[in-house]
């Protein structure tokens, strides 16, 4: 299998990056405190089909919350491809951009299917998992990651 590269330090805060990788989309988000934040809001309000992650859609390292490595726990990789019928899914990070009270994630176009900004599956999506956090790791000294 191949890996790609991604230089994480030219990822602005709030922005992401998606390339090719394995004949699918692999993305790395910067994620702003603000938007970690929401990730607790989220839980607490029991709408994640999985929010304990028991379907193992990510590496051992990235079963939290943040569905990351701790290191740089701001910085999501992701494999971006909904789980139900392998559309792109859309990045909404902005609050209310998909329906009043959403705190941020993905929607896919396909057939509506929402996520966290971890990635994490909202109940009434046709979507059954969440998306795949691929594994990786970092390289000269956090500057790169390696997928
Ligand atoms: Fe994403 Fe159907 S492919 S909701």
């Amino acid at each position: 299998a191949s890996s790609v590269e991604i230089d994480v330090t030219k990822v602005p805060p709030g922005g992401q990056v998606t390339v090719p990788w394995q004949g699918k989309a692999v993305m790395v988000m910067n994620r702003t405190p603000e938007m970690l934040a929401t990730l607790e809001k989220v839980q607490a309000q029991g709408i994640l089909k999985d929010p304990d992650l028991k379907v193992p859609q990510q590496p051992p390292y990235a079963k939290n919350i943040y569905r990351a490595r701790m290191e740089q726990k701001n910085m999501l990789v992701l494999v971006r491809i909904c789980t139900h019928m392998c559309c792109i899914p859309l990045y909404k990070p902005k609050p209310n951009s998909v329906r009043p009270g959403w705190l941020g994630g993905f929607h896919c176009p396909c057939h509506g299917s929402m996520y966290d900004l971890s990635a994490r599956v909202i109940v009434t999506s046709p979507a059954p998992r969440n998306m795949a956090i691929p594994e990786y790791h970092y390289e000269d000294g956090g500057k790169k990651v390696v997928v």
